[in-house]
């Protein structure tokens, strides 16, 4: 995928760049980033809506993957920002974001976070519940300033992977409930505050989706909506936000559809559904923008051959850099970085160096023989690894590389020993002389 290939020694290459290369410059485990790809993603969405002729916004997903130098390709790429906290806020402000393209989730913003905010001049805020309603208006009107807003709505629509589920209510703790009328109370309320502008609606209905049909499904959700509130109340929405998910290929067996068949979709059901008054379409993608860009190399460490059984090896990794395994059952391919070429010729099991059984990162896969010292490439890794990293064991969290044009530049630091215990303190009457 991206830029990916192998090269005349039979390494990995990615963007230009030998992994066994990068890995002896920047250490191991090492995060790469093909940043040609992220780019590229972002294109592949801001095209397809283009071409559409309907009004648009494309926000990247700051949880996916978010760092300083990601904030300035998301700027560069002319997108929208997504933030859920004050750190991915505080990130992208510091990279320079222009906060009149970012916008604000989340569903239990703090005031702190609610005035961090609005003193920034964020673009607008996805109000998630009744309270953080009532929390704004007071803010923004102690501020002295009016806030946007859009209302997130849990449309009773749930798609993962390919297939969707449709309940009446959903059971959510995310957003205002469509089916027992709580948005339309909260329409109600935003339009009756001086310090609130109601633009529009958002929903989101899962992620990892392979298929076009619950998003088609959301929009006619959206769509009843619409009516009803301009019916009840006069309230024409100028934006629909229809979330993220947008899935991408782990493995060889996954089957996304291409970038433009969702965009079309949405397109099209907005199309068919708002005959007047189409609104501006949002859509805020993740893991599709970053995911596939992303590969982790990792160092093959111990080797232990249960006979008959199985053959575990272990890298300097696991489950600190990529909890995915773990947490969802996710499955990644990988290769030998060093021996891209060699043939398969056993079945082994990945092993992360964690202490803790469940730190697999693949179970039973195809590789050439596998020896201690060998580049172990997990690919598929650039959303949703670096940004759930954890120090778990007291693990340092790798160092971030965005490769290009046989360029790499660290873009995050590996964590150093003393960053582990920067924020350590020993109470008084703890301390021993020498520390
Ligand atoms: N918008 C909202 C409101 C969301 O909740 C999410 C993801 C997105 C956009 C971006 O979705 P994407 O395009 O990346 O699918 N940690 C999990 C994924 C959690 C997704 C949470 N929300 C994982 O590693 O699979």
């Amino acid at each position: 995928h991206g830029t990916s290939r192998i090269n005349e020694q039979g390494h990995l290459e990615i963007g230009g760049c030998d992994a066994v290369e990068l890995i002896r410059t920047f250490g191991s485990p090492l995060y790469v980033m093909d940043e040609a790809l992220i780019r590229h993603r972002m294109r592949q969405f801001m095209e397809a809506f283009e071409s559409t002729n309907l009004p648009f916004q494309v926000a990247y997903a700051s949880k996916a993957f978010s760092t300083l130098a990601m904030c300035r390709i998301v700027d560069e790429e002319g997108l929208h920002l997504d933030v859920v906290s004050d750190g991915e806020l505080f990130t992208a402000l510091k990279a320079g974001f222009p906060p009149e393209r970012i916008y604000f989730h989340g569903n239990n913003k703090t005031p702190d976070e609610i005035q961090m905010a609005l003193h920034a001049g964020v673009r607008l805020f996805v109000v998630d519940n009744f309270v953080e309603l009532s929390l704004l208006e007071h803010l923004a009107g102690q501020a002295g300033t009016i806030a946007r807003i859009l209302l997130r709505t849990t449309p009773g629509v749930e798609a993962h992977t390919h297939n969707y589920i449709q309940t009446g209510q959903e059971d959510s703790k995310f957003g205002f409930d469509l089916a027992s009328g709580q948005v339309q109370e909260a329409v109600r309320q935003a339009m009756a505050s001086p310090n609130l502008r109601l633009e529009g609606y958002h929903c989101h209905i899962g992620s990892q989706i392979f298929e076009v049909e619950g998003f088609r499904l959301a929009v006619q959700k959206m769509a009843n909506l619409v009516s009803e509130c301009r019916e009840s109340f006069g309230f024409t929405p100028s934006i629909l936000n229809m979330g993220g998910g947008f899935g991408i290929r782990y493995r060889e067996e996954d089957t996304p559809l291409p970038v433009s068949r969702y965009v079309d979709a949405i397109a099209e059901a907005v199309r068919s559904t708002f005959p007047q008054h189409v609104p501006e379409i949002w859509v805020e993608p993740g893991r599709s923008i970053t995911g596939e860009a992303g590969t982790t190399l990792y160092t093959v460490g111990t080797i232990k051959e249960i006979p008959g059984v199985r053959k575990y090896v272990s890298v300097d990794g696991g489950m600190n850099d990529n909890p995915r395994p773990a947490l969802y059952q996710a499955e990644y391919e990988a290769l030998l970085a060093n021996r891209a070429l060699e043939e398969p010729e056993e079945t082994v099991s990945i092993a992360g160096k964690l202490c803790e059984s469940g730190d697999m990162l693949i179970w039973d896969i195809s590789l050439p023989k596998v020896k201690t010292g060998d580049v172990l490439a997990v690919t598929c890794t650039g959303a949703y690894n670096y940004s759930m990293a954890n120090n778990y064991n007291r693990v340092r969290r790798p160092a971030v590389v965005f490769v290009r044009d046989g360029m790499a530049d660290v873009v995050v630091e590996r964590e150093t020993l003393e960053d582990l215990t920067r924020n350590d303190r020993i109470p008084e009457r703890m301390k021993k002389e020498h520390v």
